[in-house]
């Protein structure tokens, strides 16, 4: 894998559909679309984008967009339909049939094992915060590594732990939507982390011709001021969004601040046991997989209660996202920045500041982009084209300064659009998009590649040509 990867993401709920197709089992994120009342979208994931069925023609697009890559996640509940039990082998053929196409089309797989889609009957046990699931997700992964580990170069234990958390049990959007409980959030992270690090443990061991890491979203984290106020809250808005993932899985341990910080806020941490540590340092990742969509612009608060704003619906909203935690930081508006309808932050330099800050810490880690793009209200002409300019433009910016901290000495060796083809947004459901390629969801779910897609292959045969 000299060359640079050049690629597009999905994961599996978003885009397989086939629901229960194949004796794939229920899931957190069935159970919420078809069940919740805080699902505000009424849509769900049943059908999706259909990759369930239409992976060959999905995965052929790639390639003919000049793509060298595909990034895509496994579902637990195919593999191991109650998450805990038998094995699946539609499942297994499943995705083997999909890491095959991927070869066939000359497609590096990379693969993540764990994009959100917990198996309900784990969920039901409490799922990241019972210690518990740590032991079933090693056993999924092994099965994993088994089935699959021959052909697939690239694998990530877990993606976005912290957003993840965050949006499960701070701003309460994802199930089990609950709202501003900081014990459950650190729980279940942490446990999160511990399975991350066992399976790379694992991965390790059986000496597989590929690699391991774990795939973060990074806010990097900025203030209007330097004053010592304003440093100290940034230095606890980066443990916070970053570092207690960061440091953990590149160095081996939590950074020391944060135990005293969380303990001091009143944290209960009686998950966190010493025989965990040396698992923590022996699961240190062979690379960093950054999702990177925006930065942390903050302010010190230090009055006033903790609030979560959450803009979940999109250009009917006023609410602009962001946190208040009394003691830690705030959200800080910048009214020079631009932003996309959902109220974040369209800020491209934000790649550049994040990567220069990883090399600054963690020196010449192996980074991939794991995801980057837009989400944009979009309508298509009579023939189904979409003329995305928004969406080149600013994937051009992002792009741009990838390329200057790659110059700059940053070991980024691959970038993948977010994403492959339009696919179920968590909350915001089919409105909000992020295709590279049009999915026509009021009828046939035909897939119409997008004036991005035609500008993205060009990038790619341009930088593949000056190497
Ligand atoms: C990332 C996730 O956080 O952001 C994706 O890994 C997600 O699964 C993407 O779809 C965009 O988020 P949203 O909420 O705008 O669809």
């Amino acid at each position: 894998m000299n060359k640079f990867l050049w690629g597009s993401a999905t994961a599996s709920y978003q885009c397989e559909g086939g629901w229960n197709e194949g004796n794939r089992g229920e899931t957190q994120w069935d159970n919420f679309s078809h069940h919740s009342a805080l699902n505000i979208n009424h849509v769900n994931g049943d059908v999706a984008s259909d990759f369930y069925h239409k992976y060959e023609e999905d995965i052929k697009l790639l390639a003919d967009g000049g793509q060298n890559t595909f990034r895509f996640s496994i579902a637990w509940s195919r593999i191991i339909p109650d998450g805990v039990g038998e094995i699946n082998p539609a499942g297994i053929e499943f995705y083997n049939k999909v890491i095959d196409t991927c070869l066939k089309y000359h497609l590096v797989p990379n693969v993540t094992l764990f994009h959100y889609d917990l198996p309900k009957p784990i969920y039901d046990i409490g799922g990241w915060e019972n210690r518990k699931t740590i032991t079933y997700f090693v056993r999924y992964a092994q099965i994993c590594f088994k089935y699959f580990g021959d052909r697939v170069p690239l694998w990530s234990t877990i993606n976005e732990p912290n957003y993840y958390s965050y949006c499960s049990y701070i701003v309460g959007n994802y199930p089990p939507n609950k709202k501003l409980d900081f014990n459950a959030f650190c729980k279940s992270g942490y446990h999160l982390l511990l399975a991350s690090a066992r399976v790379v443990r694992e991965y390790k061991k059986l000496n597989l011709p590929g690699r391991i890491g774990i795939v973060i979203d990074t806010s990097n984290v900025q203030t209007k001021r330097s004053d010592d106020l304003s440093m100290k809250a940034a230095r606890k808005a980066d443990l916070f969004y970053n570092k207690w993932v960061t440091d953990t899985v590149c160095k081996g341990y939590f950074p020391q601040q944060l135990f005293t910080l969380t303990k001091d806020s009143g944290i209960d941490l009686s998950f966190v046991k010493k025989a965990d540590k040396p698992i923590f340092m022996s699961g240190i990742v062979d690379f960093l997989g950054l999702n990177i969509y925006s930065r942390a612009f903050i302010k010190p608060y230090t009055e006033g209660k903790t609030e979560v704003f959450m803009n979940n619906k999109g250009k009917n909203s006023k609410v602009k996202e962001g946190i208040k935690i009394k003691d830690w930081f705030e959200t800080d508006y910048d009214p020079d920045i631009p932003r996309t309808k959902w109220g974040s932050e369209l800020y491209p330099k934000c790649m550049y500041d994040e990567l220069m800050d990883i090399k600054k810490n963690y020196g010449n880690i192996l980074i991939y982009i794991t995801e980057n793009g837009i989400g944009e209200y979009e309508t298509a002409d009579k023939t189904g084209y979409v003329v995305d300019d928004e969406r080149i433009e600013i994937m051009k910016k992002y792009i741009c300064y990838m390329l200057k901290a790659k110059k700059e000495g940053v070991n980024v060796q691959g970038y993948y659009a977010w994403s492959t083809m339009d696919l179920y947004s968590w909350v915001n459901g089919y409105e909000k998009r992020y295709g590279l390629i049009r999915v026509d969801f009021d009828h046939d779910l035909k897939r119409i590649p997008k004036k991005s897609y035609f500008w993205y292959k060009n990038l790619i045969l341009q930088n593949t040509e000056e190497g």
